[in-house]
């Protein structure tokens, strides 16, 4: 009865974590659906606390167990209420690492269960290539998230040198081949080779995200989270734990799905990403020198009156918006141009921002109407009857070079088609170019205008003058 209790949590903790990740897919039902997922997780760790039984036995330990959670869960509750909106990819590539290293340890407990526990001969190499795979991709995991977690928080700096790759190629070559080796042979002749493949696969972690670009980490962070997701899933297979296999392969799907959606949003391959050092610190920042042209400023007042006199507003948000935390006064402008019966949207571009979903999660920190919200492709199709485009701290996601200019490193990458509508307005501080380092064209385009300014600032000054009007 019991079991079958056990297996009935279970079964809800898969349900909902199927459910949970479709309701993920839209912001309206993203955060119940996370709700969802983590009340089924809560049934499925409960369910294995209380009612989990080997030999007749119940798991114990209750103290360990319950001090462990608490610590986690104030840790966790704390972290998540602190961060910055900037700063989340940060702490997923933490919590990501974090979970890398659960599934690491699992494979070094169950291999010392193996040793141990059995005699040689009836060691199964079955359960022993599933604990060197957690092993290894656990370790990559965990190793690689730390990395990327200090190079995001500017602990650590971009580190290449001439050869990187090949030196890569080969840590890589030696895990796998001392993994294989300690499959093959007796558990009991190759501790030592175990713990070795530890090391290496610690070393092969944090050289493999060392020489990528910083600005790239997120793409790296969902490659990894796969990584911990199939890591996790072996230690389901070694369990015969239905849940954390499912939990397992939906996180690996998820992160890779993820990671190929971001490559495409930016027309890049992978191999690009992880070696092509794109948007690292050496190349951003250095364009911004090269002449394009002569650009036009705006000042607040002419911006105001294009604005509140325009049928149609469409905002266009972007990394710039999340540094300068300006989504609120940008949802007030939003209520005083409507007010004054302009009609005003958001073109949302798919890898605006620095991490996926990040201006939806912005503006819908600023309550502002999913409706409003107008996907590319959407958007792309209403610039030609927009008035005004009002561009908040993006760069990249306008550039016309993606769509004019092969020898762009964004040739190819699908951009919001601004220039369609009859005026642009360009918020940034200075004439530097975005992520990508390159110059923007848009910005010296006759019907371009730029008002400089951090983008909280430059709103709060607008949003007087519009309600002046
Ligand atoms: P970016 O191209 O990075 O441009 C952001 C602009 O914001 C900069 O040109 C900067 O100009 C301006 N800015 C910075 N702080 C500001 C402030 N306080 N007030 C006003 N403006 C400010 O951003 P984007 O258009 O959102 O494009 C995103 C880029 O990130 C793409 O290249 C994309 O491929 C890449 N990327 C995205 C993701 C995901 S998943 N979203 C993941 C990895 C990479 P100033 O310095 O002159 O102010």
């Amino acid at each position: 009865m019991e079991l079958n209790l056990l297996v009935l949590c279970y079964l809800i903790g898969s349900v909902t974590f199927i459910v949970g990740l479709k309701m993920l897919s839209n912001p309206a039902s993203a955060r119940n659906g996370n709700m969802v997922a983590a009340v089924g997780m809560l049934i499925a760790i409960l369910g294995t606390i209380f009612l989990y039984e080997e030999n007749g036995q119940k798991l114990g330990n209750y103290t360990w167990i319950f001090a462990a959670l608490l610590i986690g869960t104030v840790a966790g509750t704390m972290m998540a209420k602190r961060v910055q909106m900037t700063a989340m990819p940060e702490m997923v590539s933490l919590f990501n690492g974090m979970g890398g290293a659960c599934a690491a340890l699992i494979s070094v407990i169950e291999f010392r269960h193996l040793v141990h526990t059995s005699d040689a001969a009836s060691i199964d190499q079955t359960s022993l290539l599933i604990i060197m795979l957690g092993l290894i991709i656990g370790t990559v995991s965990f190793a690689g998230s730390m990395i990327a977690w200090g190079k995001l928080n500017g602990s650590i700096k971009d580190f290449a040198f001439k050869g990187q790759h090949i030196i890569n190629i080969v840590l890589l070559l030696m895990t796998l081949l001392l993994a294989g080796h300690n499959i093959i042979n007796r558990p009991d002749q190759i501790e030592f080779f175990f713990y070795a493949v530890v090391v290496l696969a610690l070393v092969y972690g944090i050289f493999f995200v060392l020489p990528i670009g910083g600005a790239d980490m997120p793409v790296v962070i969902s490659l990894l989270n796969s990584f911990t997701g199939v890591a996790a899933a072996c230690g389901g297979f070694l369990y015969d734990n239905k849940v954390m296999l499912t939990g397992g392969i939906l996180v690996g799907a998820a992160g890779t799905l993820l990671t190929i959606l971001m490559c495409k949003a930016m027309n890049r391959s992978l191999q690009n990403v992880l070696i092509g050092s794109f948007g690292g610190g050496s190349t951003a920042g250095s364009a911004a020198q090269a002449g394009g042209g002569t650009y036009k400023e705006v000042t607040l007042s002419d911006a105001a009156v294009v604005m509140s006199y325009a049928n149609k507003v469409m905002i266009v948000p972007g990394y710039g918006l999340a540094v300068a935390q300006a989504q609120h006064v940008c949802h007030e402008l939003e209520k005083a141009l409507e007010a004054k019966g302009v009609e005003v949207k958001y073109a949302i571009h798919p890898v605006a921002g620095r991490m996926p979903g990040h201006m939806n999660v912005l503006l819908a920190e600023a309550d502002v109407s999913y409706e409003k919200l107008l996907e590319m492709e959407l958007a792309n199709e209403e610039f030609k009857n927009t008035d005004v485009v009002l561009i908040l701290g993006a760069n990249d996601v306008v550039n016309p070079a993606a769509k004019s200019d092969p020898s762009s490193p964004i040739y190819g990458m699908p951009i919001l088609e601004v220039e369609e509508a009859k005026h642009v307005i360009v918020n940034k501080r200075s004439m530097k170019p975005g992520y990508a380092g390159i110059e923007n064209q848009l910005f010296f385009q006759p019907k371009t205008s730029m008002l400089f300014g951090d983008a909280k600032k430059a709103l709060q000054d607008l949003l007087a003058e519009v309600r002046n009007l």
